[in-house]
Formats: structure tokens, sequence, C-alpha cells
């Protein structure tokens, strides 16, 4: 059987509900891409998509009728699409076949079919809609840092958990107990199904203004602008001599996060490409 792929650029505010509907109509794989081919990180404080225009590509079985996607992708503005012919393969299969496990101290980040016979912390995870695999500067500086630390115990808030790696990893190197936020619906429910997967207990909040604990260590793998305006309350809630780790950021945005958290003593800094991570203790008042 060959199968027939539709592509197209699409606002990515209607991904959720598009996706929805294509699965209704029998799409077997959906692949989402930057439309302009670079941008990762979302762009606006309040914005809770990577980014604006998606380019995505659906796959149906060759029998699908594409005379209705017409009538379904007008209802989402979608003028513009290319639809062809593709052999008989395995696309899921290929797919997650390409993806190999990633190491990051001895934390190691790897498909869920994936067998892995390491001793190393194993975290399983597919990528999907939500952020986090590793594959960035700043998720993989993050997944250094969190493999260096003794976690035992510890409580550990990750702010912007995306797929939750970074709050998975921190449960599975020992932290007692392990809070995951994000604002994008998604997200949580991916994080929460990856955490299931993994076996982890985690708890999840869309928001930090919700909790009412402190945490010995925190770590915000977000933009400038959201690490800024979130300052004082992420100090808020470190408790003295707690550990905070920023990423997230670039080499020439250092000064203004150090600036905004003025209640800690940023220690050391690390950088892969033009991305920082940025960890330090909370001071004595
Ligand atoms: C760059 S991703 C990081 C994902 C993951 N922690 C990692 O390190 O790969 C940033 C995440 O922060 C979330 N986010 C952005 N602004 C936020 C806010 N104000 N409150 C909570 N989450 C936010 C986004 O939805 C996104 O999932």
């Amino acid at each position: 059987m060959s199968w027939l792929r539709v592509s197209f650029p699409v606002d990515s505010c209607l991904i959720e509900r598009l996706t929805a509907e294509l699965q209704r109509l029998g799409v077997v794989s959906v692949s989402l891409s930057s439309a302009d081919g670079n941008a990762v990180f979302e762009t606006n404080l309040d914005s809770e998509l990577l980014w604006d225009r998606t380019f995505l590509q659906a796959i149906f079985p060759v029998n699908f009728n594409p005379a209705i996607l017409p009538d379904v992708l007008d209802q989402f503005g979608i003028k513009q699409r290319r639809v062809d012919f593709l052999p008989e393969q395995d696309w899921i299969g290929e797919w997650q076949k390409s993806l190999l496990p990633n190491t990051f101290g001895h934390i190691s980040v790897c498909p869920r079919h994936y067998t892995e016979t390491t001793t190393q912390t194993v975290i399983k995870l597919d990528p999907g809609l939500a952020f986090g695999t590793g594959e960035h500067p700043t998720t993989a500086m993050c997944l250094q840092w969190l493999s260096k630390q003794n976690l035992i115990g510890k409580r550990v808030l990750d702010f912007g958990c995306g797929s939750g790696i970074l709050g998975i990893a921190a449960k599975k190197l020992g932290a007692g107990s392990v809070v995951l936020v994000d604002n994008d619906r998604l997200s949580l429910e991916t994080a929460l199904e990856n955490a299931q997967f993994n076996q982890v207990e985690v708890s999840l909040e869309s928001s930090i203004s919700k909790l009412n604990q402190e945490f010995d260590v925190i770590i915000a793998n977000i933009l400038l602008n959201v690490l800024v305006n979130y300052a004082d309350r992420l100090s808020e809630l470190l408790m003295v001599g707690g550990e905070i780790v920023l990423s997230g950021v670039l080499r020439e945005q250092y000064a203004a996060i150090t600036c905004a958290y003025s209640g800690i003593e940023f220690q050391q800094t690390d950088w892969q490409d033009e991305w920082l991570l940025i960890h330090g203790c909370k001071a004595r008042a």
C-alpha cells in the first residue's frame, strides 16, 4: 500500500483543533515543524506556542478520499496545500527507528520503543507536541546539570516543564517531590503522560501563582521575559540556600537575568552555542 501525503503551512494556534479533525478523518501520522524552519522557542510572554506558523504534514492511507479535504481545510483558512503519494513504508516505525538514545552525563533519554540496556538513569520519551526531548542545547545543559546533583529527597520545581523531561529526570535521580508547571494545557497533558510512562510520581500545575510551598531546587528553562517577570515569585518559592537554574536565555541576556534576581548569588554559567545556563543559590536576606 502507498500513502497520501498532504502538506501545508498553518497558524500554530489552530493545530490542536486541526489535528483532532484530521484524526477524525483517519490520518495515520501528523508531523509538525516550524514553518520558517528555525524558530524553536516561543517569542511572546503569554504565548503558549513554540512558533507562530507551523508546517504540517499529514499521512493518510491511499484509499483516503482527498476530495473531502478542501471542506475541512477551508474551515481553518488553509488555501494552499500540496498532495502527493508516498511509496509503501512504515512511517511511524521509520520515524521511531531514526531516534536513538541521547546521553547527558549519566542520564539517557531514549524513545519509548527502545530497549535500553545501560545502567544510566533512563528517561523514555517520544517527541510530541510539547517542547523537551534533550535535542535543544538548553534542555541538554539542564539535564547535564541535573545529572551532577545530589537530589535525594529534594523538593524540585520544574517551571515551564514542556514534555516534563527535566522534572522526570529529577524524580528519577531521587528527588523527594517534583512539581511540574506549564501554562500550556497540551504540555501539561504530555508531561503527565510521560511521567506515568516513566513510572514517576509528579504534581502538575498551570501556574506558579497557585503554589504555596518552598523548593530546594528550581529549574526553569523558559525565555528571558518570563524569567524576568517571575523573578520575585521564583525567588520567594526557593528556600534560603536553595539552588536555582535558569536557562532559555541568550548570552547577551546574562545581565538582564542577574539584575532581576537580586536575592540570588549566581555562581556558575554554562553555555552551548548562543544559549546560557545560569546557576545560583538563594542568599540569606
Ligand atoms: C523551552 S520550553 C522548556 C521545556 C522543558 N522544560 C525543557 O527544558 O526542554 C518552555 C516551556 O515553558 C512554558 N511556558 C512559557 N511561559 C510560561 C508561563 N508563563 N508559565 C508556565 N509555563 C510557561 C511553555 O509552554 C513551554 O512548554
